[in-house]
């Protein structure tokens, strides 16, 4: 009967492509079937959404969630568990894991691992190698693949492709998106000796530094060009890429992360030491405004996590032999809406950066938007919620985040993803009904 409903979101404020709206939203067989006052139709469930805002759901195309491998650390259950009590309904997992995915055989089987298990929708990137660079336009096509991940700067884990004739040989191969980490390895190689001995951790910014960074996306960038492939620089950490990549949008997305937008060095060494190590590094206050000032001139494309788990015990391990990275999967979306309450940014640019542009960059099929016939996913928030991010919140195997004490205005109410309610009220819902992102064919 096409006036009853699955589900009926009520009386939120609802984020539309046309703007915003006091409206209900009616769900079938997981899909939006109507925008508009539903208050006569029938529903087999209803989710009072007064005083609330009905965001299109919010994705994280950037996560390390460890499994196989360092499971000590994550695995797909806790990581996608972290992720819907934050407000994420998607993400897209990297391939640094061990063995890293560079193979059929590997996507296959991280597959297999999230189904069943995975609380949101998932996709894997495909680790980019020497070895493999020849395959990657087969490997890309695999179901449940969202892109390949480069990484031209030896991070954590064994992947890495610095030089450029096998960048060129990456970027020749396959049509879908190549997402990098840009950092020169070879200068970071040749500086190592700054910290190799030990260091204090606030080297970290000096040892790979805005040169590291800059010398790397220029390389790519006209390597891309020359290969005609489009490329997502990842977690853009530098005020003198901004430049660069404003004129390289025929060919370049970029990421920013709330780490980058929100802590700043020295300060941030000083009060988190190796807790607040990551590559590539934050940095002084000067990058981070730039970074807004990119954010709100448009050029930023999307914001992810970058969630990036280590236990205490191995951050706290003296640097430079502590890891790098920080989590945030659970905390992306009352930090980057306290920026919103704090007028940093708008909630319709955050849409933009958090659902639309995964959505546009990646090709996603179906989602993205919240508009008749997508995915029934959204994120629901509460824009007056005060709280303060605490450790003990945090679901990550890990239990730690850079943000505990911090005190938010904005929270996640609700995780909804193909019609479903898997997080209300902090609590997750049901079992974990996560399915493979599907994408465009024809990209
Ligand atoms: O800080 C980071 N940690 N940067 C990366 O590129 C990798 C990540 C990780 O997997 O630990």
């Amino acid at each position: 009967m096409s006036d009853s409903f699955d589900l009926i979101i009520e009386g939120g404020t609802v984020i539309t492509p046309g703007g915003a709206a006091i409206t209900d939203v009616g769900i079938r067989a997981g899909k939006i079937a109507a925008i508009g006052p539903l208050g006569a139709a029938k529903a087999a469930e209803r989710y009072d959404a007064k005083n609330f805002t009905v965001l299109p759901g919010l994705i994280d195309e950037q996560v390390h969630f460890r499994e196989p491998g360092p499971v000590h650390k994550e695995d797909l259950e806790s990581g996608t568990r972290g992720a819907v009590l934050g407000g994420i309904v998607a993400v897209f997992e990297m391939p640094n894991t061990d063995p890293p995915t560079t193979t059929k055989a590997a996507i296959e089987d991280k597959i297999t691992r999230a189904t069943g298990r995975s609380w949101t929708d998932f996709a894997f990137y495909v680790g980019a190698s020497p070895e493999n660079a020849d395959e990657l336009g087969t490997l890309e096509r695999l179901p449940g693949v969202c892109g390949i991940k480069m990484f031209m700067g030896s991070s954590t884990g064994t992947l890495l492709v610095a030089d450029d004739e096998n960048v060129a040989r990456v970027l020749r191969s396959g049509s879908r998106r190549v997402t990098v980490h840009s950092e020169d390895d070879f200068r970071l190689s040749e500086r190592a000796a700054m910290v190799s001995a030990g260091a204090d951790v606030s080297m970290h910014p000096e040892w790979r530094d805005v040169e590291t960074a800059v010398r790397s996306t220029q390389r790519l960038l006209a390597l891309a060009r020359k290969a005609h492939r489009r490329v997502h620089v990842l977690h853009v950490s530098t005020a003198e890429e901004m430049p660069i990549l404003a004129e390289a949008k025929d060919i370049a997305t970029v990421e920013v992360l709330p780490q980058h937008l929100t802590l700043a060095a020295p300060e941030c060494y000083q009060r988190l030491g190796t807790f607040a190590q990551m590559n590539p590094p934050i940095r002084e206050a000067r990058h981070r405004d730039a970074l807004w000032k990119a954010i709100n001139d448009g050029i930023v494309d999307c914001i992810g996590s970058d969630h990036a788990p280590h236990t205490r015990e191995e951050k706290a391990r003296p640097y430079p032999r502590s890891p790098s990275g920080l989590t945030g999967v659970q905390t992306t979306v009352p930090v980057m809406l306290n920026h919103v309450a704090e007028g940093r940014l708008t909630l319709q640019r955050l849409v933009d950066l958090m659902s639309a542009g995964p959505a546009r960059i990646f090709g996603m099929a179906g989602k993205g938007r919240l508009a008749v016939g997508f995915d029934a996913d959204f994120t629901v928030v509460d824009l007056n919620a005060k709280r303060t991010i605490a450790n003990d919140w945090i679901a990550s195997k890990t239990g730690w985040t850079a943000f505990d004490g911090m005190a938010v205005k904005g929270w996640p109410m609700a995780t909804i993803i193909r019609g479903q309610v898997v997080m209300r009220d902090d609590e997750l819902i049901g079992k974990p009904i996560g399915a493979p992102v599907k994408f465009q064919e024809t990209l």
